[in-house]
């Protein structure tokens, strides 16, 4: 794709930080911010809402003949709509990050959904646009400007979603976030840079470090 305007990928592992870090470097850059993980969260919410059987990969694919998807793209006010209803704080909840990984699995739902980023990221606006994922850098965006792998060893991720959910028990908490990490990578690599892709690994960073540090990357004289 020749895009219209500078495109930053970012993938990485739940707990690494990298949607509020890239919200925050967006902000920071004037550029918009396009969370792509919600569109598979929606997706499973509205699963949940028509009670139809996630093991079925048809009807789930069927889900998006109507589903009305939005986003908006302006970090400092990210919304979600789905089927006519906000879903913003909804595709958060335990229910749905517990079920997600499910339709995030169906190829036909990757596919449409890829194609769905593709046409976001290539909308004209803010004169940049950072979309994070897991597969931005390898198969929605493999041609981006910028590439990052925005890592984090596995006990500081662990750390640090304790700090956002307060009330599972830490053991809970690990045996989720392993586990949607180990069924996560079954469909795509999200632990290994592909080539020229720039690893920022943030297990020593604090937050405003870690945002200085993408920030730092886009900015980068690139030929
Ligand atoms: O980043 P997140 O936790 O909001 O992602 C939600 C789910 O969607 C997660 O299980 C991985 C999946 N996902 C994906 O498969 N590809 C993406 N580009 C983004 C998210």
């Amino acid at each position: 794709t020749d895009w219209t305007r500078t495109v930053v990928a970012v993938d990485g592992p739940a707990g690494s930080g990298k949607s509020s870090v890239s919200r925050a470097a967006a902000r920071e850059l004037g550029f918009a911010f396009l969370d792509t993980g919600a569109a598979y969260r929606a997706l499973a919410w509205l699963a949940l809402e028509r009670a139809v059987d996630l093991d079925d990969a048809d009807a789930v694919f069927g889900l998006l003949a109507d589903w009305d998807y939005r986003i908006s793209t302006d970090p400092d006010d990210v919304r979600v709509w789905v089927a006519g209803t906000e879903v913003t704080q909804a595709i958060r909840e335990t229910r749905v990050s517990s079920v997600v990984s499910s339709v995030a699995r169906v190829p036909a739902v990757r596919e449409a959904l890829g194609r769905h980023f593709r046409l976001t990221l290539d909308e004209p606006g803010a004169p940049g646009v950072i979309a994070e994922g897991r597969d931005i850098t390898t198969v929605v965006a493999p041609d981006a400007s910028v590439r990052v792998l925005l890592t984090a060893s596995e006990s500081v991720r662990l750390a640090r979603r304790a700090g956002e959910l307060g009330s599972v028990t830490r053991e809970e908490l690990a045996r989720q976030v392993t586990e949607r990490d180990r069924r996560d990578s079954q469909v795509v690599d999200f632990m290994t840079a592909a080539d020229g892709v720039t690893t920022l690994d943030s297990s020593e960073l604090d937050f405003d470090q870690t945002v200085r540090a993408l920030v730092t990357i886009v900015k980068a004289p690139r030929n």
